[in-house]
């Protein structure tokens, strides 16, 4: 397709200033586009909120597209937290720390599907209680996945992504909320915002579980609420060593110090609220995984929104209109899978190439025939 600027205008405007909208903004004028972000409330987007496990094994997907897509991603976030890092001089927050997936009940096989670049190891008795001192005694072994890994999003990829985008000079605008995406019935015309209308040459939907409140897609809210121990002084350093992905809770220790648990899957909508039943079921499931957690000092607690189509897989690539691209739907991998869609979208709108991928992730595959 490629791109001409228009006169004082970004070619390309970007509805949403999450994890997915900074990453295709950084993507594209990376490759010489000029691009405005517009973002309605930065916090309150998935990216600011999940525990940044970057889990495609743990996660138990599937052999399917989106594993495809989700392992290519895997591989692409070393080099581009690096390329973050380089951009800002300061810490994207990747840690290839790996994921252990202990089970209380030992499966009656524990093969599970491998790669040599995706190692799944089971491990139990003394060799899983050297590898993590502390599980509970339930648990009856564990899947260690190596190549799994996890990054800060809340306090250093989100904040990186923001400065690398405005150090290239993409316009990112907080606190601009868009009303409506605007067409004449064949293109986008415009994005009416409560600040006036803006227009570009090419519009890229971004703005995660509210998509569906501005074109008539099926993304909805999936609730998750979380909270944030913290190891005490008394307690060696990192206990936890890796990720601990159980059943119904994650264990996500930061190299701080800091440990997220997460998280409930809440089909609720847009449900402002923590509950009583969220936050106890995430501290049960948590103390009985790891018993030692009971006395560690609670830091923070929080919720946030997944975006999640019907069949929880993304939205990728062409729309009902030309001049409009879709990047959303990505339900609990948003975080994961942020550099190969940053990848796939601007090669989709900057040169016009369809990744073998794209049609996997087709807007219209719901419609009724
Ligand atoms: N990525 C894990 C979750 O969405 O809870």
């Amino acid at each position: 397709m490629g791109i001409t600027v228009m006169g004082g205008r970004s070619d390309i405007i970007i509805v949403g200033g999450g994890i997915i909208g900074l990453s295709v903004a950084l993507e594209l004028k990376m490759r010489g586009a000029s691009v405005t972000v517009l973002s309605r409330h930065s916090q309150q987007a998935a990216g600011y909120v999940g525990a940044g496990m970057l889990a495609p094994q743990a996660e138990r997907i599937p052999p399917s597209p989106l594993r495809d897509l989700a392992l290519r991603s895997r591989s692409l976030y070393e080099g581009w937290t690096q390329k973050l890092e380089a951009i800002t001089g300061s810490d994207a927050g990747y840690w290839p720390c790996g994921i252990l997936a202990p089970v209380y009940d030992r499966p009656e096989s524990v093969e599970l599907p491998q790669t040599p670049d995706s190692p799944a190891i089971w491990l139990e008795g003394a060799e899983l209680d050297e590898h993590q001192p502390g599980l509970s005694s339930e648990v009856a072994g564990a899947w260690w996945f190596p190549k799994d890994a996890q990054v800060d999003n809340r306090r250093h990829l989100m904040r990186s992504l923001l400065s690398a985008a405005r150090e290239l000079g993409v316009d990112v605008q907080e606190g601009v909320a868009v009303k409506d995406i605007v067409t004449d019935g064949k293109a986008v015309q415009n994005v009416a915002t409560d600040g006036g209308a803006i227009a570009g040459y090419h519009y890229i939907l971004a703005a995660g579980a509210w998509c569906g409140q501005l074109l008539s897609i099926p993304v909805r809210p999936i609730k998750g609420q979380m909270l944030s121990l913290r190891v005490p002084d008394s307690v060696p350093k990192l206990p936890v060593r890796q990720v601990l992905f159980g059943s119904g809770i994650y264990i996500v220790p930061r190299r701080d110090g800091l440990i997220v648990l997460g998280a409930t899957v809440e089909d609720v909508g847009f449900d402002n609220s923590l509950t009583p039943a969220g936050i106890d079921t995430l501290l049960s499931e948590a103390m009985r995984l790891y018993p030692g957690l009971r006395d560690f000092p609670i830091q923070e607690f929080w919720w946030g929104f997944r975006p999640t189509t019907p069949d929880e897989l993304p939205i990728l690539g062409p729309s009902p209109f030309p001049n409009l691209t879709l990047a959303t739907g990505h339900h609990r991998n948003g975080i994961l899978l942020a550099p190969a869609t940053a990848e796939i979208v601007a090669d989709w709108v900057y040169s016009g190439r369809a990744d073998p991928l794209i049609g996997h992730f087709r807007w219209n595959r719901f419609s009724k025939s």
